[in-house]
């Protein structure tokens, strides 16, 4: 026994340095971002957005499977800040994942320096500020992360890539959208759609002939987006980390929190084209246009745009079940994205999460089974590490919805490390909703209509669901996920919509075992910040 768990030790201990030499062996990147206000005339008028090295959108990272990432942000804003990094699965780095339930945020005057690593994943991601609206002034930007060289990819490399963050956008400013929801009020439509900051005007140039690699979020607040490109088809490769069945489409649905990577193919006549990107499920429809231009051509694009769906929740829901993963190709790793067979794997755990929207004390909130969150001031990652009680209780919320009035609360629910576990999230409202999930990704394995019950899971794609990070689900319907929680720590399942979660509909799951050991997480981080009741050890 005592042999053997000596053994142990020196196994893991092994294991832990080549994991350490691993890591120190792959490339860093290091990047010192100012953050400021500045002032830019987006739509018709001069207003205040975020900046990032004075850029609106913020400067897109460009790195490679397992880079590690050093991020020293200088918070100039008169505020406490924060950014997360969408998608990243910060394996073992709980502490980077940027929202107030992880981490205290950066005091205004001051900087705080990000640590982690792109490791076993490739794709297109955005990072973006989590505290109060920020995200809605900007301060976002892509996140790319390119294979190995040594890693084939299942399709030939495309001349060059272009990064498209839509949004939408308000004249109103983040201080008064703030305000607006403070007071208990929901926001109207957005006024417009911005690709990479402009109303229109953004343009991408290629050869005719050749084939490009389009990476598109939708990195606004609220609204999903259609995106097409005028006399050009969008061959689907990649979604949030995974290789997609190559389909190819007119036409795709992206919701807000989202990301797409397509081929283009520029085997049209030589002249410009519309690219654009128009409002899904809003009245009125938000329509924004930028240009594909062929090298050489001196002919404007002409009229009428294409046309996109509108309304049409089922074209979408169609869609949406046509994006399914290529078992055969691989992704960080050699090994074929089929390998891990989610589909035979025992569900441990099941959650059926409902959204609502309620009056709590005559304001607008929105809730998850009864309750809408509202952050402690202490992060539940620090008070479960230093054991600090008060902060937030298990399973205080219900695992299914409930018929009672909402109340506001710290949400948490207990998961153990490895659960593999279902969850249902069910739309009784008729909006569109986007649900992400924080540190790993999930398997989608359903839509449907109405309200979800047990005989549905007959209707679960367990053969080829895509995996990603962040999921639609439609107006009076349902979506189910599958997700192995392989890592540690306090990890946010939120509304991507930014009012929604601003107002409450978010909350942890607690993914724990009774080890404390650095081959499941990391000590915190000598530049932990420390708030609320958690005070430097
Ligand atoms: C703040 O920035 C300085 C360099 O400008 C750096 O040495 C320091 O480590 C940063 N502080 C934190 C907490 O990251
Ligand atoms: C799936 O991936 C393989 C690489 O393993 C590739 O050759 C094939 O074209 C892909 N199929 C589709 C439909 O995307």
């Amino acid at each position: 026994m005592r042999q053997a768990s000596i053994l142990y030790f020196c196994v893991g201990i092994l294991a832990f340095l080549s994991d350490t030499w691993v890591q120190a062996e792959d490339p860093y990147r290091y990047y010192t971002w100012t953050v400021t206000y500045g002032t830019r005339t987006v739509l018709d008028i001069p207003q205040t957005v975020i900046l990032i090295n004075g850029q609106f959108p913020g400067p897109n990272i460009e790195c490679v499977t397992n880079d590690n990432i050093i991020v020293n942000v200088i918070n100039k804003l008169n505020e406490p800040f924060l950014i997360t990094w969408n998608g990243i699965k910060q394996r073992r780095t709980i502490w980077q994942d940027g929202v107030l339930g992880t981490n205290c945020p950066i005091p205004p005057g001051s900087n705080w320096t990000y640590k982690f690593q792109a490791k076993d994943q490739i794709g297109t991601y955005n990072y973006f500020p989590t505290t109060a609206m920020h995200r809605a002034a900007g301060g976002f930007g892509g996140f790319n992360i390119a294979s190995r060289s040594v890693i084939s990819i299942p399709y030939p490399i495309p001349v060059a890539e272009f990064t498209l963050l839509i949004s939408d956008w308000y004249k109103a400013g983040h201080q008064a959208l703030k305000q607006n929801l403070d007071q208990g009020k929901a926001l109207p439509v957005p006024d417009a759609l911005l690709i990479n900051g402009l109303s229109k005007g953004a343009s991408f140039t290629g050869e005719k002939g050749q084939t490009y690699k389009f990476r598109i979020s939708n990195a606004g607040i609220s609204t999903s987006i259609n995106f097409r490109i005028q006399g050009h088809t969008l061959i689907l490769v990649e979604v949030e980390g995974s290789h997609t069945m190559q389909e190819v489409y007119d036409s795709l649905d992206v919701h807000v929190g989202q990301s797409v990577t397509v081929l283009v193919k520029l085997n049209s006549a030589v002249k410009d084209y519309f690219i654009v990107a128009s409002s899904r499920f809003t009245k009125p429809i938000l329509t924004t246009t930028a240009l594909l231009r062929y090298a050489g051509s001196n002919t404007p694009p002409s009229l009428p745009l294409p046309i996109g769906p509108t309304y049409h929740v089922h074209w979408s829901m169609k869609q949406a079940r046509t994006i399914r993963l290529n078992l055969t190709a691989n992704a960080a790793r050699p090994n074929p994205q089929g390998s891990f067979h989610y589909g035979t794997i025992n569900v441990v755990k099941r959650f059926v999460f409902a959204n609502t929207a309620e009056k709590i004390n005559g304001k607008l909130r929105y809730a998850v089974n009864g309750i809408s969150y509202v952050d402690p001031s202490t992060p539940l990652q620090l008070a479960d590490w230093y054991n600090i009680p008060g902060v937030f209780s298990l399973n205080t919320m219900k695992t299914t919805p409930v018929n009672t009035p909402a109340v506001l609360g710290t949400s948490v629910v207990g998961t153990e490390l490895h659960d593999f576990v279902e969850i249902v999230f069910q739309n009784n409202e008729n909006t569109i909703q986007s649900w992400h999930l924080s540190g790993t990704s999930f398997y989608v394995v359903g839509y449907g209509d109405n309200v979800w019950n047990p005989s549905m899971r007959k209707r679960y794609n367990l053969l080829d669901a895509v995996s990603r990070h962040t999921v639609q689900v439609y107006p009076t319907a349902w979506t189910a996920i599958y997700v192995s929680l392989d890592n540690k720590g306090m990890w946010n399942l939120r509304s991507a919509i930014w009012p929604r979660r601003y107002l409450g509909q978010q909350l942890y799951v607690r993914v724990w075992n009774n080890e404390r050991s650095l081959f499941t997480e990391s000590d915190p981080p000598p530049n932990t910040l420390f708030c609320g009741l958690a005070k430097r050890p």
